[in-house]
């Protein structure tokens, strides 16, 4: 169990949505947070709220994901979230070299460069959470959302091998699979959620089951819970499932 109180986190993605309701939720445990985002003017405002100390870098350039892994290798937090990402609604043959570079760089280096510097404190420490915010997407693959699904199950991986590297030196892992979630991210990716089912959860509710899954060291948590049921239908009955989603939708 990691306790939260005095504990140094970084939240990526902090100014917004599930990343700012998961820095609000930390805050009030106690946690010292710093948060990150592009935009300095919302990051800059949400942090003053907050009490928390933050740096505006672009993931997305690789001068920006630098300034913040000097920073994380500094601070040495006891918990990342890793919140930062960016949608695309695309089919794979719509989707552009260039596009899905920029998607990767964001969703999937930004949070493997950040792991890389920060595991080497907690190993010997023998302390420390990674918390990655992956999609339901990456666990089933969308339709329209080729690279974003590829990207979020880049992410699920790679925290299933931390966590297996990290268990016998006190780290723990959790991945996050949230299906739709009520946040800026579908104006942003320039579509707005269409669907009537499933509904979105709320960035809160989220939060709520990220902080308790760092408290009392869960591996995987699925938002709502009952999105498990396509991922293991998938799982055991891969034909099954995909007449049902090319079905459904
Ligand atoms: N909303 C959903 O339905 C949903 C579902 C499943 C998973 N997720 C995942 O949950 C995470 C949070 O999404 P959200 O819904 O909270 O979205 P959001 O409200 O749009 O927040 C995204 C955050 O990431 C930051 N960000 C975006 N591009 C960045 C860049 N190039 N460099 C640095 N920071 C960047 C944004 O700040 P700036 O704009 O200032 O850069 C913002 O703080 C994402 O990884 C997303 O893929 C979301």
């Amino acid at each position: 169990m990691t306790a939260l109180a005095g504990a140094r986190v970084l939240v990526t993605g902090g100014s917004s949505g599930i990343g700012l309701a998961t820095a609000r939720r930390l805050r009030r445990r106690g946690a010292v947070l710093t948060l990150s985002a592009s935009r300095p003017g919302p990051l800059s405002e949400v942090a003053a709220a907050l009490g928390a100390d933050w740096v505006a870098a672009d993931l997305g350039s690789p001068d920006g994901l630098e300034q913040l892994l000097r920073r994380a290798r500094a601070d040495s937090p006891d918990v990342v979230v890793h919140a930062a990402g960016i949608g695309l609604a695309r089919r794979a043959d719509e989707t552009s070299t260039e596009e899905a570079l920029r998607l990767l760089r964001v969703n999937v280096l930004a949070a493997l460069a950040i792991s890389a510097v920060v595991l080497p404190a907690m190993r010997s420490r023998r302390h420390g959470h990674l918390v990655f915010l992956g999609s339901v997407a990456g666990a089933l693959g969308v339709a329209d959302e080729a690279v974003y699904s590829a990207s979020k199950a880049a992410l699920a991986a790679y925290a299933g091998a931390v966590g297996l590297e990290g268990r016998a030196h006190g780290i723990r892992v959790t991945s996050v699979l949230p299906g739709a979630v009520d946040t800026p991210f579908f104006v942003r990716r320039g579509r707005p959620y269409g669907r009537t089912f499933p509904r979105a959860v709320s960035a809160d509710h989220v939060a709520e089951r990220i902080v308790s899954a760092v408290e009392h060291d869960r591996g995987e948590v699925v938002v709502p819970a009952w999105l498990r049921v396509p991922i293991v239908l998938r799982a055991i009955a891969p034909g099954t499932y995909a007449r049902l989603a090319g079905r459904l939708g």
